[in-house]
């Protein structure tokens, strides 16, 4: 979120190296921890770090003081330093206390899982809402560590650094300054919050707008492939990348499907397990697109060894947002990796019945897959505000019938109806040339889900 040329440093620019440490309790299986270690290098890799080596510890419980034992901590500073590593990377969230206890131990940098995605998210934040939410997340998640030996990676890294902070911990302030930094810090995430709300508001009336489509919205595990999906199925270019989180800010494309509803389709941003809590609730405001969503495509790696897995990280993201009665489809992408050629899942690939399988980037499947968002959204309920002149018997007759009638007034030689009705049924009859507005769209269920 910085200037431009801080947020992508070029190749040339050497990277720093880190060390990762991460340690495995006995109520998770050792390969979890391994597994959660190996994402951990990917999002380092991600913002333009190198990974220099990883310590992986077996303990019975947290350290409170140092987070892993004090004498493990030691040898970790040690071997980073072997390593020329100027940073320890922990795959774990740790206290404020236990990041400055660390810091003052290993004499060397330290950072925790939330604080390396924010640092992500911050590069690739590219709308103002985004920068926004980003910026927001950073100033809580910093506030309680600002102290005198604080160092934002951004400062080092080229990543995001925070607006109007300057170099916080580099300057090494005095307590004045830092309980200026504090108050200053305070009072931009109210100014910010102001915004947000702002633009919250602004969002929804462009919904609202666009209501009367069929919403369809790519939610998934970070590079199960939802852009190049989206990129698939709207044949327009869209960002991908194979970095975790490449996007950050939804797009919404038009899709031309076999269905009488005009069908947007938006892209959102990558879950993750153990996603910064702080991150979640400032990203709301961009998931709300997919609360509004009348159908989710479910986007699964199925190449992943342990895609389960992230089927159920993802299910918790959606519990969270109140989405887990929502319609869902399950698309099993990246099949093609699965024909011999490429890495084999290591648990069975057998999809669900309801699931379809996919390859969006050799196309296998994306026929069935049109055809499946096309029935769905055939079957969807629309609720429509017409204006009809009294004469049209036999189609008010047939209204009466195929639609449920939920206000009737009539004026002058017009009725005036609002009914809701299958979005077939409302082209079949051409109920478009009567319409005032589509007031709202309903999902295949019916209102009382809160899908409207
Ligand atoms: P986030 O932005 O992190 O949420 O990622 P994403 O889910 O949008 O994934 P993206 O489309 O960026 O794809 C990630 C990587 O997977 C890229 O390298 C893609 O080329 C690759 N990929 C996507 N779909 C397929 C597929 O069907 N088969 C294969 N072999 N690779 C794929």
């Amino acid at each position: 979120m910085g200037e431009p040329d801080n947020n992508h440093p070029t190749t040339s620019q050497r990277r720093q190296q880190a060390l990762l440490a991460g340690i495995s309790l006995p109520a998770m299986p050792a390969w979890e921890a391994e597994e959660s270690l190996d994402e951990l290098a990917r999002l380092t890799e991600t913002a333009m770090l190198t990974v220099a080596d990883r310590v992986l510890q077996h303990r019975d419980r947290v350290d409170p003081t140092y987070f892993l034992g004090r004498g493990k901590a030691a040898e970790i500073g040690d071997l980073a330093r072997a390593h020329k590593a100027e940073l320890i990377i922990f795959d774990n969230d740790l206290s404020p206390a236990q990041m400055r206890n660390l810091e003052r131990l290993t004499e060397l940098r330290v950072l925790d899982r939330s604080g390396l995605i924010l640092d992500i998210f911050a590069r690739h934040a590219r709308t103002r809402t985004a920068q926004i939410q980003v910026e927001l997340a950073q100033l809580n998640y910093l506030l309680p560590r600002l102290t005198r030996q604080w160092t934002h990676l951004s400062r080092q890294a080229g990543g995001g650094a925070i607006r109007g902070m300057g170099a916080v911990g580099v300057r090494g302030p005095g307590e004045t300054q830092l309980e200026t930094d504090r108050r200053m810090i305070r009072k931009r995430i109210r100014d910010l919050r102001t915004r947000l709300d702002k633009i919250g508001t602004q969002m929804e009336t462009g919904r609202r707008g666009r209501s009367g489509a069929f919403r369809v919205t790519l939610v998934g595990y970070t590079n199960a492939g939802k852009s190049t999906l989206m990129r698939a199925l709207s044949g327009t270019r869209v960002l991908v990348q194979d970095q975790l989180f490449a996007t950050l800010d939804s797009t919404t494309r038009s899709v031309d499907l076999d269905s009488p509803q005009n069908i947007l389709l938006t892209d959102t941003v990558g879950f993750i397990r153990r996603l910064p809590h702080s991150l979640f609730a400032s990203f709301q405001a961009t998931l709300a697109e997919a609360v509004e969503a009348d159908l989710l495509l479910h986007v699964v790696d199925l190449s992943h060894p342990h895609y389960a897995m992230q089927i159920q990280a993802v299910n918790q993201v959606l519990r969270d947002l109140g989405l887990e009665d929502r319609s869902t489809l399950m698309v099993y992408n990246k099949a093609d990796l699965l024909d011999g050629a490429g890495p084999q899942p290591t648990v069975s690939p057998e999809a669900p019945d309801e699931g379809v399988r996919v390859s969006a980037l050799t196309g296998l499947g994306l026929d069935a897959l049109r055809q499946r968002i096309a029935a769905c959204s055939r079957a969807q309920t629309v609720t429509l505000d017409l204006i009809m002149p009294q004469h049209e018997g036999r189609l008010l007759a047939r209204l009466e019938s195929r639609a449920d009638i939920l206000q009737r007034s009539f004026r002058d030689n017009d009725v005036h109806l609002r009914v809701r009705v299958a979005s077939e049924e409302a082209t079949r009859l051409h109920l478009k040339r009567f319409q005032t507005a589509a007031v709202e769209t309903l999902s295949p269920n019916g209102p009382e889900n809160g899908n409207a």
